[in-house]
């Protein structure tokens, strides 16, 4: 340790240390689910970001990994859960746990990941520990905050796009903005260091999820690993479907409402007319535009932060290619 890491070998260290994460063996149903989801490898977004963070103001330690990995084992918890509100069937390719067990082998492995992940943060030095945890707690409450939001918005008839943003804000930007502010405080920044990489960390954070928004609509599961068009049969109010009802014409606005609300058509057939309807309003140009102007702001923040030149780069870069991903 001790040199500059960048994000591939990052990446490469994070997978080795789940998979050597040691669980106990029984009982099998509490524990084989959580090594099932951590094992379906993801971006590893977090443990990443919080790892750069550190080594953009100090020397990354060996110890640090440690935090990382409970980070990523914390977001699988959220999505363990999140599968369940949102009622999907497959992630990362594979099926969701409540689909592969039940969802009383998913409540209970989440809260299991849950308590798995806070542990690892015990092995900080005493000093930060109470800040870094500190940071984690809030932003583990807003993330619920946040869901439950999104859950009231499925059945709210109209939804504003500044609540859609507070919405998102709190279940998904501010745990990549509280990574990066947790690794800032890792790794000795100031207070003024900290907060200008939170900033930037929300706006990624708000663009990361309108993509995911966009992606639901408009990928496809071999390359997003997800089943789309779930958001459109949940009637999540998502950044696409506020806009088109604002964007709609009387006539437009009833057939879109009738349709999400129809149980006479196949989910397939209901999903298709809803994208028309995108594309014909121009809801996916709309969004990109959205997402790029948040990438944006997020870069002019990155950019204010003093701190290691070549470590801002590998961010800035990698963050570059978050903007440009498909799944
Ligand atoms: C999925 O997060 C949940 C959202 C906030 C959209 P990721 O897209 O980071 O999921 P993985 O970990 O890479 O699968
Ligand atoms: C998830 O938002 C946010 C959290 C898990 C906290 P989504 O519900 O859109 O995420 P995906 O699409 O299921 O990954
Ligand atoms: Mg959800
Ligand atoms: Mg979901
Ligand atoms: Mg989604």
């Amino acid at each position: 340790m001790g040199l500059k890491k960048n994000t591939s070998e990052l990446i490469n260290l994070i997978n080795t240390k789940i998979i050597n994460l040691d669980f106990p063996e029984t009982p099998s149903l509490l524990y084989q689910p959580v090594k099932y989801i951590l094992g379906n490898k993801g971006k590893r977004l977090r443990p990443i970001l919080f790892l750069h963070a550190i080594q953009l103001f100090s020397d990354l330690k060996e110890i640090h990994f440690i935090p990382a990995i409970g980070l990523e084992i914390f977001h699988n918890f959220t999505l363990i859960h999140d599968d369940i509100m949102d009622k999907a069937d497959i992630r990362r390719h594979q099926p969701t746990i409540h689909k592969k067990w039940d969802e009383n082998v998913a409540i209970l492995s989440g809260d299991a990941a849950m308590i798995l992940a806070t542990k690892q943060f015990l092995s900080l030095p005493e000093k930060i520990f109470k800040p870094v945890i500190t940071e984690f707690n809030k932003m583990a409450l807003e993330i619920c905050e946040g869901q439950q939001y999104d859950m009231d918005f499925e059945s709210r008839q109209s939804v504003s796009v500044s609540e859609y943003l507070e919405m998102i804000r709190l279940k998904t930007a501010v745990f990549l903005a509280s990574a990066l502010k947790m690794g800032a405080i890792a790794g000795n920044a100031t207070t003024n260091q900290q907060q200008q990489l939170y900033e930037a960390g929300i706006n990624f954070g708000l663009a990361f999820q309108l993509q995911d928004d966009f992606l639901d609509s408009f990928s496809n599961l071999e390359i997003f690993g997800k089943k789309p068009g779930g958001d459109i049969l949940e009637k999540k109010k998502t950044f696409l479907l506020i806009n088109a009802f604002t964007k709609s014409s009387e006539k437009q606005k009833k057939e879109l409402s009738a349709l999400l609300d129809n149980t006479q058509i196949s989910p397939d057939e209901k999903i298709t007319a809803v994208k028309k309807i995108y594309t014909d309003l121009s809801i996916d140009k709309l969004t990109k535009t959205a997402i790029k102007d948040y990438y944006t702001k997020g870069f002019l923040w990155l950019n204010k932060i003093n701190g290691y030149q070549a470590v801002k780069e590998e961010l800035i870069s990698f963050f570059q290619e978050m903007q440009q991903r498909i799944s």
